[in-house]
Formats: structure tokens, sequence, C-alpha cells
């Protein structure tokens, strides 16, 4: 039984790709530009782009399962596809902000429910994967640690508790291979809440390197966001999120432990194999 893993080389989809691997099932990746995948040589690549039907059907003959990510443009074209081909799993890469209450109107949870919504819809049988903050998202301090050895931040000592990518995707495996006992449609989470300054501090135990901390106020958070090219209606949302991680909101579950058998991997284990990124 075959599995389509659509895009493959993100940094949780790779890691669904290994370890689905590892647990001997016959895996297809997807890239929108296959060339440039990088992948196992013993994955067959394929292209296939969310947002046009035709790649996604060609994609999905003779695959049973799916992983995917929820794409910006919504779910319209997959779904059109996945109505010819016979599957028995979809499982999607959504986001534990569509479980928060507090987030009603939040751009980024609005946008996972609405795919979300989508799916239900179409009556494909599916998962959703629902992490609540990626340790991946520390990478975006990387250029002023390299250059500073200081990380500007919003609300340092606001908490959250950052899960590894592996973690995700293991999940996202149980989910695909049938071993995730219903718990897979559970906000995930690391196993520690730490503020940001703490965050800081365990990528700078990783590097051997004191790291030292600015306060950025909600102003000058919003332009230093904008010039990643965030869309202002995700700023929003980011910043009603630190915020409120701030003000004793933060959300920590048991989800990844109880349906992996194992503790989450901790934020300092993610340092220290992140290390050469910084
Ligand atoms: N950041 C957070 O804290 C957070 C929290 C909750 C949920 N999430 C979810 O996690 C996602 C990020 O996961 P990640 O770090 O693994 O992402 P990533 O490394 O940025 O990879 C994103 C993947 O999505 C694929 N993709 C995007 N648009 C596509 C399309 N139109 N058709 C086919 N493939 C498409 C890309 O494929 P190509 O290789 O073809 O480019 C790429 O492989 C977010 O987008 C969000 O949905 C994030």
């Amino acid at each position: 039984m075959t599995t389509l893993v659509i895009g493959a080389r993100g940094s949780i989809g790779r890691h669904v790709v290994d370890q689905l691997l590892a647990a001997g099932e016959q895996v297809r990746a997807s890239a929108r530009d296959p060339e440039a995948a990088g992948l196992p040589e013993n994955v067959s690549v394929v292209a296939a782009d969310l947002t046009k039907p035709d790649t996604v059907r060609a994609a999905l003959t003779g695959v049973r399962k799916v992983f995917l990510y929820a794409p910006s443009g919504g779910m319209g074209a997959f779904v059109e596809a996945a109505s010819d081909a016979d599957l028995d799993r979809v499982v999607l890469l959504s986001s534990g902000s569509v479980l928060l209450p507090g987030a009603v109107g939040n751009a980024i949870a609005e946008e996972h429910r609405a795919v979300e919504h989508q799916l239900t819809e179409s009556g494909l049988p599916w998962t959703p994967i629902r992490p609540l903050v990626l340790a991946t998202n520390n990478l975006a301090w990387a250029d002023s640690i390299r250059a500073t050895g200081t990380v500007p931040l919003f609300r340092p000592n606001g908490t959250s508790a950052p899960v590894h990518e592996r973690d995700v995707a293991a999940v996202a495996v149980a989910a695909l291979t049938g071993s995730s006992d219903g718990y897979a449609d559970r906000i995930l989470t690391g196993p520690q809440l730490l503020s940001q300054r703490e965050q800081v501090e365990l990528i700078g135990t990783a590097l051997g390197r004191d790291l030292t901390v600015t306060e950025l106020s909600e102003t000058q958070a919003r332009a230093r966001f904008g010039q990643f090219g965030t869309a202002p209606a995700t700023i929003d949302a980011i910043i009603q999120f630190i915020a409120a991680s701030d003000d004793g909101r933060s959300v920590i579950t048991d989800t990844v432990e109880r349906v992996l058998g194992r503790p989450a991997l901790s934020f300092g284990e993610w340092a220290h194999e992140h290390a050469a990124d910084f």
C-alpha cells in the first residue's frame, strides 16, 4: 500500500518520509520541483502542486494514504483530485490553534480551520495533526545570533512548549499506519513550557556561547516580522499569540507521549541537533 507524502522536502515532511521508510512502508514523495527534492534514492519522486488538481491526480495514482500540508490557497484542488482516488487515509498537517477558544478570528487559526472544514465536507477519511508551536520557528533567530549574539524579542518572558519536527512527523506516521489510538487530532506540544528567554539560553548552551536578548515594543516587533515578508493579518495573529503566552495562557499537552509511548523530545535536544543552523 503506497503512501504519498505531499511536501516531502518540508522540515516535517522529510521526517515523515524517513519514518515511513523505516517502518517498511512504500513511499512516493512529491515536491513542486522534484529536481530540487534531494530525497532518499529509494523513494520515487513526483511533481505535485496542491493548487493544480491535474498534478495531484497524477501523483495519487495507485496511492491509498496521503500526508499533506495545509496549502494557503485552500483544499479545493486536492479534494477535486482525491474524489477520483481510492484513499483509505488522509493525514493533514494542521495547527493546534484551531482548538484554542481564544484564537477565534486569528488569521493562522482561521486559515487552518477553513482547510479542515473543506476536508470534513469532502467526506474523505482524514485526520488532522495539530502542533501548536514548532521548534523550527526559532531558526528565524539564526541570522541575528550569528551576527550579534543577541536576539530581539517581543515579550521575552512569554512561554511556549516548542515541539520537535521529528515528533510531529512521528505522530503523523502513527496516524498513517493506524497506531495513534485517536490522540492524533489533539494539540501537540513539546514536553516543557519555556520562556523565549530560556529558549535563547538553551540555544546558547548548544552553541557554547552566551547569548543575550533585547526587548522589542509591539511596534518594533510588527516592523521586524514585516521584514520577513509576513502578511499583516498573520503578524496580528503572532502578536496575539505571544501576548497571550505572556499572560499565563500558554498550552502544554502530553499528546506526543501518549501517541508515541515515549517522552516528547526536549527543546534542548532540538537545539543541540540544530546547532549548525545557528
Ligand atoms: N510554525 C508553527 O509554529 C506552526 C504551528 C502549527 C502548525 N504549523 C503548520 O506547519 C507548517 C510548517 O511545517 P514545516 O516547517 O514542515 O514547513 P516547511 O519546511 O516550510 O515546508 C512546507 C512544505 O509545504 C509544501 N507546500 C507548500 N505549498 C504547497 C503546494 N501548493 N503544493 C504542494 N506542496 C506545497 C512545500 O513543498 P515544496 O517542497 O514543493 O516547496 C514544503 O515541502 C505551517 O505551514 C503550518 O501549516 C506551523
